[in-house]
């Protein structure tokens, strides 16, 4: 399977959301990646349900849904309404993350988990199975446009061999500073779905940024 590119709405222009969103439908992006920010779990706040479901209307590909709230438990049938294909939690936002991962299935959505930069890949030895998909932050959580964290790669290679060791079925998904730079070494070492945010919704020419980046065109 060649490589995913999850653009990150995020850094859309919100004022022409629809533009955008059908932007990245007619482009060579797999997934929309929508980041939920409560200002409590990261210091920001981006938006929440109705602009998901907005996005959803016109949205024409997988909605790939990064939570960045505590507790996710009580938001994640909300989430499914609003047309979460995908639900990502953070590993360091739930207290009892087993349950969240069984509750986002029971949903009938695909589960995803979260490390933060500082957290080791070794913490989802125990349920590495039940897992969709392992999303590594490669910036710190909470805004767009922040540098590449070069430790990144070697989470990627511990993540790979963990998954490969349990047969888990997980996808690796790297999200933050993603670029023309890193984009092909993230890929060789194992990554599955690329978010990009600034790089592709800041550039000239979306579509085709989009499309260098799938291709690596570098
Ligand atoms: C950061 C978000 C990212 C962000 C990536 O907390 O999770 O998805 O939008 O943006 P860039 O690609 O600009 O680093
Ligand atoms: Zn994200």
């Amino acid at each position: 399977m060649s490589h995913l590119i999850a653009p990150s709405i995020l850094a859309a222009d919100f004022a022409n959301l629809q533009r955008d969103v059908e932007m990245v439908n007619q482009s060579e992006a797999d997934w929309f990646h929508i980041d939920v920010m409560d200002g409590v779990f990261v210091p920001n706040i981006s938006f929440g349900m109705p602009v998901i479901a907005a996005i959803k209307k016109h949205a024409a590909k997988t909605m790939d849904v990064h939570l960045m709230i505590v507790d996710p438990d009580r938001f994640i049938k909300d989430f499914k309404k609003a047309g979460a294909d995908i639900l990502t939690v953070h590993y360091e936002a739930c207290n009892h993350l087993h349950r969240t991962v069984q509750a986002i299935k029971q949903e009938g959505m695909q589960a995803g988990v979260s490390l933060n930069p500082h957290t080791p890949v070794n913490v989802l030895e125990d349920i590495i199975k039940d897992l969709d998909l392992v999303l590594i932050m490669s910036v710190n959580p909470g805004f767009g446009g922040q540098s590449f964290i070069e430790n990144t790669y070697k989470k990627i290679s511990e993540l790979k061999k963990l998954i490969e060791k349990s047969g888990s079925n997980a996808v690796i998904e790297i999200d933050g500073g993603v670029n023309g730079k890193n984009a092909e070494q993230l890929v060789a070492t194992g990554a599955d779905v690329l978010v990009a945010g600034s790089f592709v919704f800041k550039s000239e020419d979306p579509s085709k940024t989009i499309h260098e980046l799938k291709h690596l065109k570098y």
